[in-house]
Parts: structure tokens; sequence; C-alpha cells
């Protein structure tokens, strides 16, 4: 149910009620884990290292770029000081440690092995159990849970993805969870990389892939249906064929919708044009995550908030949310059952 928005509400109420929302136990289904690293953590490694970040920081010390491509480019350059297993775990802790700052108390994570060990298997290993390292001390610490999703990187090209769909698939289990793809959707096609997908699903390994955030609906459908994903990430240009949105409904897929970045990146002008409320309206399973939450000046209480602000939605609409997500969740039964209940569903 949603507050009635002519119901009158003093500021003081209001206020109090954004407080709340941004306090509501959260899932986070669309985290990139490099993506999400404080631009902090990243200068003082390269410091460490002597490894230079020409380019990569505004002078305030946020990370530089002008548009997505020059986007990709940046968050390359800054990963590129993330060398070691030793390196992830320190990474994993610091992005656990936000989250559940935020309120998050299930977190799934997207892992690329092209950056941990350049897609080798056994360096992958390594780098895997530094995560889970982490993800377990996180877990004891924090209490929040982390599951991780092997991702390969499209502008890497179909051959590479393939190295990425080994690793993921000789890893699948029940902390790796799930498959998928990231990067420049302006690349190729999905078909591209059914070889990868197909070595994934044969794994046991649940699918999500990047479609409609650059690309239109098309893209949508042939990550449906060519890559048989269940979920997409962004999704969001579905919109733009309300037959197509109509056949989401139908089946069930579930769009990883990230406001801000979709705002912050520029595929909408602002959030109030932002689709996201269109999609829920008509029936779409939308969740809602940050992407990358520093490159985006975000974290997933500011989604909330946001959300909440321009949209008039309410803390029972923020628990439908949740729910939704932690349903389309790619852990185990016994996992996704604790996660709901530290919701409260
Ligand atoms: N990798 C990290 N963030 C991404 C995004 N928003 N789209 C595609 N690939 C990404
Ligand atoms: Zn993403």
């Amino acid at each position: 149910m949603t507050r009635d928005p002519n119901e009158p509400i003093s500021r003081d109420e209001y206020e109090y009620e954004i407080e709340l929302i941004r306090a509501l136990p959260k899932v986070e289904l669309h985290l990139h884990l490099e993506g999400a690293a404080p631009p902090g953590f990243i200068r003082s490694m390269g410091k460490q290292k002597s490894i230079r970040l020409d380019g990569v920081f505004n002078p305030d010390g946020s990370y530089a770029f002008r548009d997505f491509p020059h986007f990709l480019r940046t968050y390359e350059a800054a990963t590129s000081v993330l060398k070691t297993p030793e390196d992830y775990r320190r990474l994993t802790l610091a992005v656990l440690e936000e989250s559940a700052a935020n309120g998050v108390v299930y977190s799934e994570c997207f892992i690329s092995p092209d950056f941990c060990g350049g897609g080798e298997l056994n360096a992958w290993r390594e780098y895997l159990d530094a995560m889970r390292e982490a993800s377990d001390e996180a877990g004891k610490s924090l209490g929040i849970t982390l599951r991780g999703v092997v991702t390969c990187v499209r502008h890497f090209g179909p051959d590479q993805a393939k190295r990425t769909a080994l690793c993921a698939a000789e890893t699948a289990g029940d902390w790796i969870v799930g498959f998928g793809m990231g990067g420049d959707e302006n690349r190729g096609s999905q078909k591209d990389f059914a070889y990868s997908f197909d070595m994934a699903r044969e794994a046991g390994l649940a699918l999500t892939t990047h479609a409609g955030e650059w690309r239109g609906p098309r893209e949508v459908e042939d990550a449906v249906r060519d890559l048989r994903v269940q979920r997409i990430g962004h999704g969001v240009r579905a919109i733009e064929d309300f037959r197509l949105v109509d056949n989401l409904v139908e089946k069930g897929f579930v769009l990883e919708v990230c406001p801000g970045s979709n705002v912050t990146l520029g595929v909408y002008p602002n959030l109030a044009a932002h689709p996201i409320e269109k999609l829920r309206e008509r029936g779409v399973k939308v969740t809602v995550s940050t992407d990358d939450p520093p490159f985006f000046h975000t974290a997933m209480a500011d989604e909330y908030e946001n959300l909440a602000r321009t949209f008039r939605w309410d803390a029972a609409r923020f628990a439908e949310i949740a729910r939704t997500s932690a349903e389309a969740a790619f852990c185990d039964e016994t996992t996704r059952a604790a996660v709901l209940k530290r919701l409260g569903a």
C-alpha cells in the first residue's frame, strides 16, 4: 500500500518517514565489486604499490569520467591496482562494511575473473578463497550475507568470456551462484556469448546479463531468447515496447534496476524521467541496486530516499521491493528463507 499523496502530513513527519525508509533492511542484486571500491581505497593502494593513476580522479578525489565509455576506462584503470587475492580480500571487506552500513542484509556481487588473475582458473580459485574469507568474516561481524555472480566482460569478447565461464562452472556451488555479463552493451550481440551462458547453465548457475541499459528493447529480447537469463541487469529500456513489457510480466523476469547509475550516466536526464515506476505499475518485477555506488555518488539508502521523494514510495512499497529481490536472489533456499526472515517477510 502506498500512502495517499493527498493525505496531509507535516514536514517533520515526512522527514521521519524518510529516515525510517533509509534504515529498512535491504537486498542488493546488482553490485560490481570493483565498481564499489571507495576512491580512497584505490588511491591508497595505488600509492602503496607506486602505480600511477593518471586521470582516474577528479581534484576532489571522486572518480573522473564524462560518459559511459570513459566510465569503463576509468573503472579498468582503477581496477589495475588490485593485483593479489589479499587486495580482493580487503576490497570485499571494505565494500561489505559500506553495504551493511546502508542496511543491506544480503548482497550479490558481480566478480570478473578477468580482473582476478586474468581468467586463469588456478589463480581465480585463490582470489575466490580470499573473497569468501572476507564474506565469512563480514557475515559474522556485520550480519551481511554475500554471494558471488561471475561476470564476463562484453567488450573483452566471446573467447575471453569462455575462459570466464569455465572459471564460473568450475567453482559453481553454494557461494558462486550465478553467471552474468557486464561491459559495453554497444559491442557485439548477446548471442555471441551463448556458448558461455550454456556452459554456466549446465553447471547449475542462474543467469543474468546487462541489457536494455544502452541499447533498446530488442537487446532485452535477445538476452531472454539467446542467453535464457532469469534476470536482466538494468533492462529499463524495455519500457519502449509495451508488448515486451507484457511478456516480461507474463514470464516473471526480474529487472535489476539501478536508478542512480542510469541518471548519472545519462540514460535518463533525472529520476522523475526514469521508468522504474512505470515498469512497476505495469507489473514488472523491479528491484533496486546501486551498480557502482562511489562512481555514481550513491548508496542503497540514498537510492531508497530518492525513490521515496520522487515517486512517493512508502515503507510498504520498499518492503515489497526487498521481498521481490530476495525471491529473485540466486542463493539456495535455506539462505533465501533466512534473508526473508531478516526482512520480516
Ligand atoms: N560494469 C560496471 N558497471 C557497468 C554498467 N553500468 N554497465 C555495464 N557494465 C558495467
Ligand atoms: Zn552493472
